[in-house]
This record gives structure tokens, sequence and C-alpha cells, in this order.
């Protein structure tokens, strides 16, 4: 081996630089081989654009949110999509000249950070013989393979300090804070940073609601002088009906979806059934930027430097995973088009169910 290659693939997270620093680094200290950057994700590889890595590029950018590389979760080259004067045209299969670059570039590897659709795509491509090792990036949390991903733990404490700061206005005015979060159809980020930030009630996708409850609660709150009420809402929680909230779609995007909005309608029912004033902040994408916590700077520096050892070693087809205290590989195919969804009999909802929390059922 003496060439390999990175990318940065879906929607950016705090942490993807800490990633390519590791796999730079280990690469250069531990094996002696060298690492191009493919930029904008798979964007790069179909239109054969990378830049080189040495130790001076990756220096520095262990806290730095983003990713230096570019991403994009548009490209997919089994679905390429080209956008002219904001028309997109057809989707095309563009995978043969992917490949076709990574062995002109005399790669011997290829290193994917991304989330489920960059995991899927990767998948693909190594049925196409590039072998490929994941690397699970996503602050939704909601990846296969691994009991957590890299910039999960940035974006809730983002939306702890959220609801800190949500919380002193709510007391002061009297009223119902709601408070959407991203996580796409996966709760935890709304569960993590809601009972980090003592939410009263928290409504993920993975248990179904009523309104009355959501209602009665904050009512009886109110009956027992606390005259405020902080609710939680996970962007993927569905309407009564059934159906989802959806802000607009992204047609060229791997999963088209773009969810928002379900918290300003959650606030909406709320004020009519109580009389309480209730207002609502979408947090949107500032879940997504700044500088990586300390935790997610140690995970993705883990999971770089093991992806590069694992592809050293030849372990190909697989995506890298925290599994207890070790980092552990788990095969692509079992990983790609599927979701970890948070259980009801998570400890974590037990432990918010003992303190009080109301999860709206
Ligand atoms: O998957 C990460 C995520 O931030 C989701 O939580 C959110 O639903 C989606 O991406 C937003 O995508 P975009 O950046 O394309 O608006």
């Amino acid at each position: 081996m003496k060439k390999i290659g990175v990318l940065t693939g879906g929607g950016d997270c705090p942490g993807l630089n800490a990633v390519i620093r590791a796999v730079v680094k280990t690469a250069i200290n531990d094996y002696g081989i060298s690492v191009v950057g493919i930029e904008d994700g798979f964007d790069g590889l179909v239109k054969n654009r990378v830049k080189n890595l040495d130790y001076e590029t990756v220096s520095g950018i262990l806290s730095v949110g983003g990713t230096i590389l570019g991403s994009s979760n548009r490209a997919d080259p089994f679905a390429y999509v080209e956008e002219q004067n904001g028309k997109m045209s057809k989707k095309v299969d563009r995978s043969d000249e992917a490949v076709e670059n990574f062995k002109k570039r005399g790669l011997d590897a290829l290193v994917c950070t991304g989330g489920d659709g960059t995991m899927s795509i990767a998948h693909g491509l190594m049925a196409k013989g590039i072998p490929v090792i994941g690397v699970p990036k996503t602050i939704d949390n909601d990846l296969y393979g691994t009991d957590v991903t890299f910039g999960f733990d940035s974006a809730v404490q983002i939306v702890s300090e959220a609801i800190d700061r949500l919380h002193t206005t709510a007391q002061s005015h009297h009223r119902v804070m709601v408070i959407e979060t991203m996580g796409r159809y996966a709760g935890w980020l709304a569960l993590t940073g809601g009972v980090a930030g003592g939410g009263d009630i928290i409504l993920i996708p993975e248990i179904p609601y009523s309104l009355d409850a959501i209602a009665e609660r904050v009512k009886f709150r109110s009956k027992r002088g606390k005259r405020f009420s902080i609710v939680v809402v996970a962007e993927g929680v569905k309407l009564p009906g059934g159906e989802y909230k959806i802000n607009h779609r992204d047609e060229a995007s791997h999963d088209p979806v773009r969810l928002g909005g379900i918290g300003v309608w959650i606030a909406r029912q709320i004020e009519e059934m109580t009389g309480i004033s209730s207002r609502a902040t979408i947090l949107g994408h500032l879940q997504r930027g700044g500088s990586p916590t300390a935790y997610d700077r140690v995970l993705a520096t883990r999971f770089g430097r093991d992806a590069m050892k694992f592809a050293y070693e030849g372990e190909f087809g697989v995506m890298v995973g925290l599994k207890g205290d070790a980092i552990k590989t788990t095969p692509l195919e079992k990983i790609a088009n599927r979701q970890r969804l948070v259980t009801p009999d998570s400890p974590i909802i037990m432990a918010a169910k003992s303190v009080g929390t109301s999860f709206g059922e």
C-alpha cells in the first residue's frame, strides 16, 4: 500500500477534520504512506478533484468544525445529478468514472466518512472493486454498527446549551418554549439533548404522543406553580394523522425529504389547548456547526486511526464503530439502508421518566 484517498460525504458535522487529521498522521507516522483528499464527497471522485494531504495541511485542524475537504449530500456516483441554471438533470450512473478516477490516481484504498447514505454508496463502490472502509459520522446518531457516531456529542451540547438559554426566557414570561431538534427519523438528539437540558416534555418519533397528554402536563405544571414548560421535539415526530412535517424536498439528494416545522405546529396546539403563551425555536443547522467537543475529538481521532490501521491490514468493505470501549468493524452490507432507532426501554428514557419527564404518552 502506497497511497490512499479520504473523503467526507453527506451533511457535515463537528469532528470531520479530526478524522482527516488522524487518517493522514497515522498513514505517515505508522505506515509511511501518503494520503489524498477527495473534494466535496463523492463529487470529487466522479469529477477527479483531489488535493494532497501532507502533515502541514492537517496541522491545526483538530478543533475546527466542518471539513477542509468539503462535503456533499447530493453527489451519488450511482445516481448522479447535475444542476445547471437552477435545473436538475436526470440521474445518471457515473460510478464507472468514479472507479476509473480512483485507479488513475493510483489509490490503494478509500476511507469514506459519512452517514447511512455514504455507507450505501461505499458498499456499491466496494462491489465495483474499490477497497473501501467506512467511518461513522452524523449528528443523528442513527447508524448501525456503532454505539455512537462522532458529531453527536457536539450536537447534544448545542441542544443542551440552547435549552438552558430558552429556560430563562420561558421562566420570565411564563411561557411554553418548544425546541425543535434535527435527527431525521431518529430521536437520539432530542432525547439526549432534552434530558441534558432538563426538558419537561420530550417528543421523539419512536414514542407515539397525544396532544391531550401534552396539554395536561403543561396545565399540571402550571397549577403546581411552574408557570412555564420546556418541550423538546425531534423533527421526525409525526402529525396526529401520521404524516411528517416536511419543510421542502432536495430532489438531488440521496434522501430528498427535508423535515422541519413540527415544533411550530406543536407550539400552536399547546397555546390553543392551554391558553398559555407558546413559542417555538427551530435549532436547525446550528446543531452541525462549530468546534467538536472533547469527546468527539477523541472518538474521531480513534476512528480515523483505526480506519487507517484496518485498511493497511487489508480489512475492507467494513465500517469502524465503537462497541463498548473498543473499536470494531461491521460489514457495510449490514449497515447500508438501515437506521438505529431509540428503543422505548432505553436506559436514558427510564432515567428521564424517573425524574418526571413526560414523553407525551
Ligand atoms: O443527517 C444530518 C441532518 O442534519 C439531519 O439531522 C437533517 O434532517 C438533515 O441532515 C438536514 O439536511 P440538509 O443539510 O441538507 O438541510
